[in-house]
């Protein structure tokens, strides 16, 4: 049996909370036999900078390029608020995103059964709910030069960020939508604002282009970003893949979560281009919360969002996908069965730990 190297990286507040659920899992994985793992742990953001004086060290950066995958918990936290910008908890997430060439975000937000009632939307507008945001992650105004603050003569300041997209960044988020639509339900919803952005007139012209040229079988329809966020709180089933920039797909994917409960339930996968020898690609997977400083240390963090990020890994990076399937109908069976963290649990129902939460999982696992 293969061993696959995965490296973990919780992280501030609730990362390693939820790190810890996924590692239960992880370890009844390798008992059982369904797959063998070598595991290291290493610091990011806040937790690297109090100990290495930056938000990710070289050596952690080695150990991510030389790991099989790369799961990452959250990073952040009001105790980093006054470091230098270059050394915030976040910049350590953006430099393994840049550095190991992840430009594809897959964000799936799944409303469970058992979870209809828990989304501020009507239930019947999120059951079966079952959607993709494929979001840019290396570019766009995350990432473009310039990006500063100058003071001016007259003494004010200005800040800068900057926009930038190239035909081939647009390209390949584009093939990557197209294809995942072409194992789903066929259909790619492309968000931008090419009535105020030039690169907004950009990516609608190559994404028109990829799918003129090469995925005309699938339906393409072009949405301005701001409908798109309306109507995922309008009609949200009308989606399939919805593809867009860096920051659209930040926010849109904050949007989403509430359709499926809450942000604690959001996995993602961050995934490289296939080297065209070996066929693998680096990838991070890392849900789509933040390190929730409002409930760190008390165990009430939701552990769904990681553990989807592991089933994603199993899937995404290992091929393990009847291992992923299983986590995956572990997920959906302990919700059915009652168990529900704080953030997912019905008005005045008794709610469960981040541990019992997990320790659910892990028994539904061991029926399936
Ligand atoms: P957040 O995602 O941390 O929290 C937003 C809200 O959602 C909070 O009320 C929180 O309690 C709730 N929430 C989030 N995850 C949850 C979970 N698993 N279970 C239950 N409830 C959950 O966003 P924020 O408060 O805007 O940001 C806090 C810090 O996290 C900031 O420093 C931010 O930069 C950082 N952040 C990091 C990541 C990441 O590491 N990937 C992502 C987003 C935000
Ligand atoms: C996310 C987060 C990150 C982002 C931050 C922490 C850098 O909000 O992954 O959604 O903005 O990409
Ligand atoms: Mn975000």
């Amino acid at each position: 049996m293969a061993t696959h190297k995965l490296l973990l990286l919780p992280g501030d507040g609730i990362g390693p909370e939820v790190m810890g659920e996924v590692e239960k899992i992880v370890s009844w994985l390798s008992k059982e036999g369904v797959a063998s793992f070598e595991t290291e742990r290493d610091l990011v953001g806040g937790a690297a900078y109090d100990t290495h004086g930056k938000s990710i060290s070289d050596e952690t950066m080695r150990l991510a390029d030389a790991a099989d995958a790369v799961l990452f918990g959250a990073v952040g936290g009001a105790k980093w608020a006054s470091v230098p910008y270059e050394h915030r908890p976040e910049a350590g997430l953006l430099r393994l995103r840049k550095d190991l060439g992840l430009f594809a975000n897959l964000r799936p937000a799944i409303c469970y059964p058992a979870l209809a009632s828990a989304s501020s939307l009507k239930p019947e507008l999120v059951e079966g709910l079952d959607i993709v945001i494929v979001r840019e992650l290396t570019g766009g105004v995350y990432f473009g030069e310039p990006k500063e603050i100058v003071t001016l003569e007259n003494g004010e300041k200005r800040a800068v960020d900057t926009q930038l997209y190239t035909t081939g960044e647009i390209d390949r988020i584009a093939r990557v939508a197209f294809d995942l639509a072409r194992k789903r339900r066929n259909k790619v919803s492309s968000a931008e604002k090419h009535n105020v952005m030039k690169s907004g007139v950009l990516w609608k012209e190559v994404v028109t282009r990829v799918h003129a040229q090469d995925f005309s079988d699938v339906t393409l329809e072009h949405v301005l970003a701001d409908n798109c966020a309306m109507q995922l709180v309008r009609y949200p089933k009308q989606y399939d893949v919805i593809v867009c920039d860096n920051l659209f797909g930040d926010i849109l994917s904050d949007v989403a979560a509430m359709l499926t409960g809450s942000l604690g339930m959001l996995p993602s996968a961050s995934l490289g281009a296939e080297d065209p020898q070996t066929g693998k690609r680096k990838a991070l997977y890392e849900p789509v919360h933040g390190s929730a400083p409002d409930i760190a240390g008390r165990g009430l963090a939701n552990p769904i969002a990681m553990i989807g990020s592991l089933a994603m890994c199993l899937r995404y990076s290992f091929g393990l996908i009847e291992a992923a399937d299983r986590l995956e109908a572990a997920i959906t069976e302990a919700l059915a069965s009652g168990s529900r963290t704080k953030d997912i649990a019905s008005e005045g129902a008794n709610a469960v730990s981040t541990s019992e939460m997990g320790d659910a999982i892990v028994a539904a696992l061991g029926r399936g």
